[in-house]
């Protein structure tokens, strides 16, 4: 455990307990720290490795006693880096950071696409530890990349729904497509989303005529994660401070950015291409 931590923008030093490998090279790095195992579902934190920069990493075990992970997917520098760590390596971590999901009504649905499952698994245990019953849409390309399936069917049994691009399980098309299929059988109290944000884009459109609370887990360049350099802004938001869960009320506000345009890390505007 790091040394009794108070104040999550401090940098702690942290050994690795455990890696593990996930489906499609995606690594979960266990660690303990204290701040972390009192995190919320959907708060993230900063890691660092020296090798590389500092990047945002949502937490995908909360565990009020033992290890908190994330799980982290190689899609560049900083993320090759830390799936190549092995056990007893060590990283710093700031956080944990942002606002995290909120528990709305007794019926949810959660749409999780790649590792987008992260966040989201914590958030299924947590509502399931305060007796409700949540239905689970995971969504990937293919039977071989879904993430966290063993643990999800665990915990949530019939009420996990596989969705894959190629049909290799589950219904075949995309998740956003199953969300609408279930929406006409079923009513939700809210829908808690994170993944590719065209598909929260979309879910949220489908969600929004239907009157469903709905909440979108944004990915947005980040430097600082404290809300001071501005990198990480949708229209009147720091996806850092203000995120990085949006509700119905912001993504309305923000209706010309969400699933449309973000910025690079130089600043300049760039298309939401997934
Ligand atoms: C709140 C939040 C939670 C996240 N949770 C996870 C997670 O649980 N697992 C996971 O694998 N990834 C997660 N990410 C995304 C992860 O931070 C980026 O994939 C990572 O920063 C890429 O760094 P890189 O050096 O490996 O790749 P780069 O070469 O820098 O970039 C590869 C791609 O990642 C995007 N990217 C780069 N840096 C950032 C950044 N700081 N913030 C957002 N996007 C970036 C780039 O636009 C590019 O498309 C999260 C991002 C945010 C904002
Ligand atoms: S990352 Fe600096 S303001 Fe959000």
């Amino acid at each position: 455990m790091s040394d009794s931590p108070t104040r999550p923008e401090a940098m702690r030093v942290v050994r690795l307990v455990r890696v593990q490998d996930e489906t499609a090279g995606r690594k979960s790095l266990y660690f303990e720290d204290g701040l972390c195992s009192l995190a919320e579902p959907g708060q993230y934190v900063m890691i660092w490795t020296p090798k590389a920069k500092e990047v945002p990493m949502s937490l995908s075990t909360i565990n009020r006693n033992g290890p908190s992970s994330v799980t982290v997917r190689p899609v560049g520098e900083t993320t090759e880096a830390l799936c190549s760590l092995v056990e007893g390596d060590r990283v710093g971590i700031r956080g944990p950071f942002g606002n995290g999901f909120s528990v709305i009504g007794d019926s949810p649905l959660l749409v999780a696409g790649g590792t987008g499952a992260a966040p989201l698994a914590t958030l299924a245990e947590k509502m399931v530890s305060e007796g409700l019953k949540p239905a689970f849409i995971l969504g990937a390309g293919h039977s071989e990349q879904l993430v966290f399936r063993d643990r999800l069917g665990e915990l949530l049994g019939d009420d996990l729904l596989i969705a894959t691009d190629d049909g290799s399980c589950g219904f075949k098309g995309l998740a956003s497509q199953l969300t609408v299929e279930l929406m006409e059988e079923r009513e939700f109290d809210s829908i808690h989303t994170c993944g590719p944000e065209l598909m929260m884009a979309t879910i949220f459109r489908d969600a929004d005529e239907r009157g469903i609370p709905f909440q979108a887990s944004l990915e947005r360049y980040m430097k600082c994660a404290v809300g001071l350099c501005g990198n990480c802004a949708i229209g009147p938001y720091r996806v850092c401070k203000d995120g990085p869960v949006l509700g119905s009320e912001q993504l309305r506000n923000v209706s010309d950015e969400f699933g449309k345009a973000k910025m690079d890390p130089s600043g300049r505007v760039i298309r939401v291409d997934h």
